[in-house]
């Protein structure tokens, strides 16, 4: 398990509105009346449909499929890797396995079922194999466990209304399932090897998963919460985490 701290930057994006009176929660949303486990993991679960296809006017990116243009990564080991046309689907079925929520702390466990499809380029070497390739790649990845802790900071007063912080999270995962791996063209021109390098990848998926799959998964949950911090600072606190005031 591997994990990463990441400080959340703090920016409003805009004002949803000054008055107040006109604000709407996304029709995902269903507050829980006491933030119980249970009531929690229900929620989430029902949001998260209607949550990765995206809200536009609350600046919510669609996630499935998410599509990413051109990302360059370096992976450990000091390979450079540039996907582009990148498409991710799957995160509208991840399983919500539990939520809690004590005091400013939340913590929330999914399991996802992903595939990334697109065209990558690599310069490096994956372990003892020189890859210097250019191809499509499909990547899927069954059993993705992340768990998410966030802390949430003092709500903040706007325009009469309470907004939740996010302030920080750090995120965890494992491969609880298999990883499969389809590349073309990972060694340029050799295509033989390159089948081999590949068919070694997917006997070793775990090995290849932990040692080079983070900062790829990193990517996604990052993509991911900074969505979820412009819902917190965009739709007000009750409207999330308890009934409206009747
Ligand atoms: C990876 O990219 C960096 C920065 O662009 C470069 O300095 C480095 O030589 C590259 N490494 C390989 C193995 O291509």
């Amino acid at each position: 398990m591997q994990s990463i701290s990441v400080s959340v930057v703090f920016t409003v994006f805009f004002v949803v509105s000054t008055t107040g009176a006109d604000i709407k929660a996304p029709d995902f949303i269903h507050p829980c009346p006491v933030a119980t486990p249970a009531c929690l993991k229900r929620a989430l679960q029902a949001a998260i449909p209607g949550f990765v296809r995206g809200v536009p006017d609350l600046g919510i990116d669609p996630l499935d499929p998410f599509k990413v243009d051109r990302l360059a990564l370096t992976l450990p080991g000091g390979i450079n890797v540039t996907i582009l046309h990148g498409v991710t689907t799957g995160f509208g079925k991840c399983k919500v396995m539990s939520a809690d929520m004590h005091n400013n702390n939340v913590e929330v466990r999914v399991r996802c079922n992903v595939v990334v499809t697109g065209k990558y380029q690599s310069s490096g070497r994956l372990l003892i194999f020189p890859i210097d390739g250019e191809g499509d790649a499909v990547i899927k990845c069954k059993n993705l466990d992340i768990s998410v802790s966030m802390r949430l900071g003092a709500a903040t007063a706007r325009g009469g209304r309470e907004y939740l912080q996010l302030k920080s999270y750090k995120s965890r995962h494992q491969y609880s399932g298999a990883v499969t791996y389809h590349m073309t063209n990972l060694i340029r021109n050799s295509p033989e090897i390159s089948a081999r390098v590949v068919q070694f990848m997917n006997s070793n998926w775990r090995m290849i998963a932990e040692e080079f799959g983070d900062p790829v998964v990193q990517f996604g949950v990052d993509s991911i919460m900074s969505n979820v911090h412009r819902l917190l600072s965009r739709v007000p606190r009750e409207m999330l985490v308890s009934a409206p005031a009747q």
